[in-house]
């Protein structure tokens, strides 16, 4: 019998004890009447006196050492000084669950969203990678017309060989880039249907431009599309109308500024005014947002571009002549999102930065 071997195996097995079973079962393997100690003891009764003593002595001591390491460990755990039980401190006080947020972007996408389907409008999404013929020729912007600077584009170094596209797409343009607008879905959207319709495309958009305040190079408009009998420039201020009162919850005063679009005829810039509250004034304590809203109070700022849909574009896209009218625009989420919430520097939207992301 290895007497030594069996001290170091108790031993390493004591270490794992870590509640009153473990500690049983422990006792009866080591201690038990059925252990190998005692059977030890049972076999020296065959050897003579003198090996008897010898060895009797050795395992006495081997004896004395597994109970006082079983009193040991008995008030180990009874004291709970060497493993914590139960294993799990439910005392200990609970983690904070970091909270999301949602990006104010989506908040304000939702938001224009929600209003427009409200009036029946169908939301239409488009693809990001356009073709120059959708982002440009289709709506009136040839390669040498100098309403292309409004556009800086970057342009892709494309894969697909020109002759397969322009079959396609029934033209000779091929090349591809990344949209600066979500006008082209005006083409692709009444290339497939028939009006009367009437449609929101909202997407991201991209411009090869110098980042400041309020140019980035990504940002997002939802173009808006409306063709039937009789549609003029009034129905198109009735839905801005409702709809920006809905946004801002507040009184909002609309005003269109005749611009150009080499796509629309006549071209229109929309500008909004915030009316300030009454309520305001009274007011002594006002969160950081709307005290930097009263900033863009009262002052006309630009939020999208529209028109009438030129009469060029049915055309295009097969449209029986001087048959249907409608309007167009592109609204500016971004703008919408820096009005309402008063932010001032475009490029926090995309600044992952959490303390900006949190306030939302
Ligand atoms: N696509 C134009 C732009 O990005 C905006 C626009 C849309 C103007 C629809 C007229 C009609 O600036």
């Amino acid at each position: 019998m290895d007497l030594e071997r069996l001290k170091k195996e108790a031993k390493k097995e004591a270490f794992l004890i870590r509640d009153g079973f473990d500690l049983e079962r422990w006792r009866i393997k080591y201690l038990g009447r059925k252990s190998a100690l005692s059977l030890f003891f049972n076999s020296l009764s065959k050897l003579s006196l003198a090996k008897k003593r010898e060895q009797g002595k050795e395992a006495n001591a081997v004896r004395h050492f597994f109970a006082s390491l079983y009193k040991q460990k008995k008030e180990d755990l009874e004291n709970n000084s060497f493993f914590p039980l139960p294993l799990i401190d439910i005392t200990r006080p609970g983690e904070k669950i970091h909270q999301g947020y949602l990006h104010p972007l989506t908040l304000t996408l939702r938001k224009i969203i929600d209003s427009f389907q409200k009036m029946g409008f169908s939301i239409i999404e488009g693809p990001e990678i356009e073709t120059e013929y959708y982002n440009f020729d289709a709506l009136n912007i040839s390669a040498n017309h100098p309403a292309r600077e409004m556009w800086d584009t970057f342009w892709l170094k494309s894969k697909v060989k020109p002759s397969s596209r322009a079959q396609v797409e029934g033209s000779q343009k091929s090349k591809m880039l990344l949209r600066t607008h979500t006008s082209p879905m005006q083409i692709r959207y009444m290339e497939t249907h028939q009006p009367p319709f009437r449609i929101i495309v909202p997407g991201r958009c991209f411009r090869y431009e110098a980042t400041d305040p309020s140019h980035e190079i990504q940002f997002h408009q939802v173009e808006g599309l409306m063709v039937g009998k009789n549609i003029s420039l009034a129905n198109f201020k009735a839905v801005i109308e409702e709809v920006v009162k809905d946004i801002f919850k507040q009184r909002v005063l609309v005003r269109f500024r005749p611009s150009y679009f080499p796509f629309v005829a006549p071209g229109v810039e929309v500008d909004i005014k915030i009316r300030s509250k009454i309520e305001n004034k009274s007011t002594n304590e006002k969160s950081t947002n709307e005290k930097r809203l009263k900033i863009k109070e009262n002052e006309w700022l630009e939020i999208m571009g529209a028109g009438m849909v030129h009469p060029d574009l049915f055309r295009r896209v097969g449209y029986k002549n001087n048959c249907w009218q409608g309007f167009a625009f592109g609204l500016g989420v971004e703008r919408i999102t820096m009005i309402k919430y008063g932010i001032d520097d475009i490029r926090l939207f995309f600044g992952s930065d959490i303390r900006f992301l949190e306030q939302f």
